[in-house]
């Protein structure tokens, strides 16, 4: 029997816990022609979530193109990428996808090679010497082009839109910021994956994205949903579980989804066919994932400087919300001063070590957490 709990890539239906209210929040936006940021830390499900609200659109009235900003950095990048992802995503043979290709991005020779497993693939290539791409304009027309020669509404998805901060200029941006006003027939979803910076990129109002659609923060998974998500899993591969337990076990990992995953799929490796999980079985697994994990997080903390430390050895022991910047926290953990806590904060969300959600401060690696946790309990 193989494991049922699936944690890395993105889950799909079968694997698909609760979100019904952000699955409905999400395609009403897509269905209304919205701009909208959706963003959280790495791994809260943003992907699998937009995917599978993608896949419900109703058929025939919608078309959308999904974009994958990760490997893309700079201006040139981003074209092609749109613009390949529009092509596949309105035409599969390579006589279309050659059709497709000249009628809308005509100015970037498209070309239809094969892959390996026989599958078309189309290429761009850009003019000029990618420092100025004139091209850029016309891809990102394309969609409301797109959705009058065809009469549908277009969904264009963008994912990990931070990449664009670290183009070298802003010009991504403010064209962008140019074209999604005037595009009716076009929803944006912008997903980020850096919480910090996506939000930024629209409160800042010296960027050229500013208030330029609404934002919407995804959370955690409550433990409410999570209860019969797991619980059935094991029942239905012969084994138990207790709800006491599950609940453990989710506050180990917040409800994070990726975490929450993770930790079942190595408790349901350790528990035999036909047995219980106790508490002493997550734990057990725990250990195990902390042991694996060992190596690269004595480096990570090797890295930390003296103050950082101290700081995260309290933060852990603390329940969420407490005041760091206060003066019994200061003293408790040895900070000298708010203005040193301060300076360490920025570092730590900056590099992504910590996340903050309702004013309260936590580690953003709740595997780490728990690593901290067992260092300093
Ligand atoms: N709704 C969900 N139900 C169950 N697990 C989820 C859900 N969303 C995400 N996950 C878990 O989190 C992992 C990362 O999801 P992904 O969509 O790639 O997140 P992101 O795009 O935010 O990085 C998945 O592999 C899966 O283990
Ligand atoms: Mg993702």
């Amino acid at each position: 029997m193989s494991n049922p709990f699936k944690y890395g890539g993105i889950v799909t239906k079968g694997s698909f816990c609760n979100r019904k209210k952000e699955l409905t929040d999400l395609s009403r936006a897509m269905q209304n022609g919205d701009r909208l940021f959706l963003y959280s830390e790495r791994r809260l499900g943003k992907t699998s979530l937009v995917k599978l609200a993608l896949s419900r659109l109703p058929k025939g009235e919608y078309l959308w193109a999904y974009v994958d900003l990760w490997p893309t950095d700079d201006e040139a990048s981003f074209a092609v990428a749109v613009a390949k992802a529009i092509t596949e995503s309105l035409a599969s043979t390579p006589n279309k996808m050659l059709a497709v290709g000249k009628s809308f991005f005509g100015g970037l020779a498209p070309t239809v090679t094969t892959d390996s497993s026989g599958n078309p693939q189309i290429s761009f290539s850009l003019r000029g010497d990618g420092r100025s791409v004139p091209e850029l304009l016309d891809v990102l027309k394309a969609p409301e082009e797109i959705a009058k020669r065809r009469n549908r509404k277009v969904v264009m998805v963008f994912d990990e839109f931070q990449r664009i901060l670290e183009y070298g200029s802003d010009k991504t941006e403010r064209t962008l910021r140019s074209v999604i006003q005037d595009q009716e027939n076009v929803s944006f979803i912008f997903l980020g994956s850096r919480k910090h910076l996506i939000q930024k990129m629209f409160l800042d109002q010296n960027r050229p994205l500013y208030r330029a659609g609404g934002h919407y923060p995804l959370g955690s998974i409550e433990t409410r949903a999570w209860l019969p998500f797991i619980q059935s899993r094991f029942t239905k591969t012969e084994k138990r579980i207790a709800p006491s337990v599950i609940k453990e076990l989710c506050k180990k990992t917040g409800g994070h989804p990726f975490y929450t995953q993770h930790l079942c799929h190595a408790v349901w490796e350790i528990c035999d066919r036909g047995a219980e999980v106790l508490g002493e079985t997550v734990e057990m697994a725990i250990n195990l994932l902390l042991e694996r994990e060992s190596y690269a997080y004595t480096a990570l903390w090797e890295s930390f400087a003296v103050n950082q430390r101290r700081f995260l050895s309290g933060l852990v022991q603390e329940p969420s919300g407490v005041e760091i910047f206060g003066a019994l926290f200061i003293r408790k953990n040895n900070l000298s001063s708010a203005s040193s806590v301060q300076r360490v904060v920025e570092n730590l969300l900056d590099r992504d070590v910590i996340d903050r959600e309702d004013g309260s401060y936590f580690i953003a690696d709740r595997f780490f957490q728990l690593w901290v946790q067992g260092r300093v309990g």
